[in-house]
């Protein structure tokens, strides 16, 4: 078990945690994709291991596919499972409607067809992804290698007449060559700084060939979880337009770390 964990690493896991208490058993879960997402794959498998909860989850990259495979998580495909009924996943920015930046992690294209086959889709967060607006974190699109740059120009183009602070839009690497996703296409990084019309920007962008998704996601999230190092948990609810401000004690069993050592 590593010594001690970061105080970003105990708001993500806090997070992940409550909202695995909203898993009920015989669930079809769409499994989220990064470092929070994970912490919700480990508490999922503590409680399978702990209480019998029977789930099958859908996992969105193939990152998440190792470490369910890993854990004891049983993991299907949506053309076996079809529908969900809940999607978990992390995030890299929401705002006060629970508009999303998503792709930090180059797997929005499987998550936002998962988060969208699935009844209700709960963000976990730290803090740090609260935003007023969308935009201080790069938009990630992904693209079809083929012409990739004839996409960036015409991405560029189009953002000239839409309402953004700044249009830099840069290949994202995997060292010295583009990084490739799970479908082996490319992802283009907008640096917007700020989106004044997300839901424009979004239709805007898939409009333009080569163009496969954005990781724009709106109405989208149903509840978002924000942990904090201190123990705080909010649980926020768009739909009923509820708040939640909990503690929770920080105490992970030692079994959870077991994928880490
Ligand atoms: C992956 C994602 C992730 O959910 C997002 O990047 C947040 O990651 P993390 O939980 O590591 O901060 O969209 O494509």
């Amino acid at each position: 078990m590593p010594a001690e964990l970061s105080p970003i690493d105990k708001a993500k896991f806090l997070a992940a945690k409550r909202a695995t208490d909203f898993v009920e058993d015989g669930m079809k879960l769409g499994l989220g994709t990064g470092s929070t997402a994970a912490w919700m794959v480990r508490c999922l498998a503590e409680r399978i291991r702990e209480e019998g909860l029977r789930v099958v989850g859908v996992p969105t990259s193939s990152r998440t596919a190792q470490l369910a495979t890993q854990l004891g998580v049983p993991i299907s495909t949506l053309d076996e499972v079809k529908w969900l009924d809940l999607t978990i996943d992390g995030a890299d920015e929401f705002d006060p409607n629970l508009a999303l930046i998503k792709g930090g992690g180059a797997a929005l294209l499987q998550e936002k067809i998962v988060a969208t086959a699935s009844d209700q889709m709960i963000v976990i967060a730290d803090a740090a992804k609260e935003v007023a607006q969308l935009g201080a974190f790069p938009l990630p699109i992904e693209v079809i290698p083929f012409g990739w740059q004839t996409t960036k120009a015409l991405v560029e183009e189009t953002l000239v007449s839409l309402d953004v602070m700044n249009r830099d839009v840069s290949l994202r690497m995997n060292g010295p060559a583009p990084l490739l996703t799970d479908e082996s296409n490319y992802i283009l990084d907008l640096h917007l700084k700020r989106i004044g019309n997300p839901r424009q920007l979004s239709l805007v962008l898939n409009q333009i060939p080569g163009v496969v998704e954005n990781g724009l996601f709106i109405d989208i999230c149903d509840i978002v979880v924000i942990g904090h190092p201190d123990g705080r948990v909010v649980v926020k609810d768009i739909n009923t337009g509820s708040v939640e401000d909990d503690r929770m004690e920080f105490a992970p069993s030692a079994n959870i770390f077991a994928d880490m050592d």
